[in-house]
């Protein structure tokens, strides 16, 4: 039986009303702040199997959605190629220098085994009666997003740091080696049970127009690509773009994930593929009524497209999880 998300993908129903949330496990509930404070190191905890387990499915004992998303970071993949990852209390990551020479001749087999423990989360949420005839949604770091945190080390705040683009022969390589471990971690990912693969292109909107080729459009393609020969389907988020018809022309992902900035109605006759997202978050933040009236928007605007309920970017820290539970209801219950 095909789940309520692949039969809006797949079969492009438009009646199911699927949701799930970017962020949706960590960050805002009580349950996962609690586990947080015994586990200082982030890192750490994405590592730990059981614990990694129990936050995914947290937001599925609480409220009605079609998917899970695995515990993890994209950061793990820096991390598994030895480059130093710390999560900073209040302040967000922090990387290490690059030592290309270790990274370059790092073994397939060392990146697999660094990352195992995620690996076998997933195995062990797949026997979960909560995840049944739903989706479990794997997820990568974009190509470019990588090489940003792993060259800037830090978030970038509005603008890449000085001189980004300076070292060349470092760029290239860097990408050649992120296409090939993080096609390694898809496959991974695939194997041990999830449904679905996110590419999560969240600094994708400080490129120029003239760059989006060789550092989104072209390393995105080849990785959507390797998604669908497992027969997976492959949903983009290259977050604050400003032509996302032409991403979809170019990288054909099997749907296109939009922020809060994408004028829903426009999109909707430029775009023909499944459509997920949109919503701001900050509309979690307000009220009731107001939720209900953006959400309605939205689901309105899609009746008659295959759509996917999400947000135009993560669950916000601060937000409140009745909120959510009041959103869910509102999709589930829309006619
Ligand atoms: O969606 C989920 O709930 C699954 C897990 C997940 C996390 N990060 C857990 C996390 C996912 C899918 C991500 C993706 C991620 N990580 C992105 C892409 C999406 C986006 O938000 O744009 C990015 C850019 C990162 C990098 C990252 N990880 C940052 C900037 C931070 C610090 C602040 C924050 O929360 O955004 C993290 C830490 C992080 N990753 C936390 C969680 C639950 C918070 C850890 C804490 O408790 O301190």
């Amino acid at each position: 039986m095909l789940t309520p998300i692949y039969k809006t993908i797949l079969k492009g129903e438009t009646n199911s009303n699927p949701v799930w949330f970017m962020r949706q496990a960590g960050r805002y509930l009580p349950e996962f702040k609690e586990i947080r404070k015994k586990n200082p190191n982030f890192i750490k905890l994405c590592l730990n199997t059981n614990l990694a387990t129990e936050i995914t499915l947290q937001p599925l004992k609480r409220f009605n959605i079609d998917a899970a998303i695995i515990f993890s970071d994209i950061l793990m993949v820096p991390y598994a190629l030895n480059q130093k990852v710390k999560f900073k209390k209040n302040f967000g990551p922090e990387l290490g220098n690059i030592n290309l020479n270790k990274i370059i001749y790092k073994e397939k087999l060392n990146f697999i085994s660094k990352l195992s423990p995620v690996y076998k989360s997933l195995k062990d949420i797949k026997k979960n009666n909560l995840i049944k005839n739903k989706d479990l949604i794997g997820f990568i770091g974009a190509p470019w997003t990588l090489l940003v945190y792993m060259i800037n080390k830090i978030s970038p705040k509005k603008k890449l740091i000085k001189n980004f683009f300076k070292d060349k022969i470092l760029i290239n390589e860097l990408l050649n080696i992120l296409e090939k471990f993080l096609k390694i971690h898809i496959e991974e990912q695939i194997k041990n049970g999830a449904t679905i693969i996110q590419i999560f292109d969240s600094w994708a909107g400080l490129l120029e127009e003239k760059d989006l080729e060789r550092f989104v459009y072209s390393p995105t393609f080849n990785l959507v690509n390797h998604i669908k020969s497992f027969n997976v389907p492959a949903i983009c988020f290259p977050r604050k773009i400003k032509n996302y018809k032409k991403f979809c022309e170019t990288v054909s992902p099997d749907v296109i994930s939009i922020d809060y900035d994408i004028n829903p109605k426009k999109i909707l006759k430029e775009i023909k593929i499944p459509i997920q997202g949109g919503l701001d978050p900050k509309i979690l933040l307000s009220d009731k009524e107001t939720l209900k009236k953006e959400a309605t928007r939205y689901l309105n605007i899609f009746k008659d497209h295959p759509y996917i309920f999400n947000l135009g970017h993560g669950v916000m820290p601060e937000t409140n999880p009745l909120m959510v539970d009041y959103l869910v209801k509102t999709i589930k219950n829309f006619k």
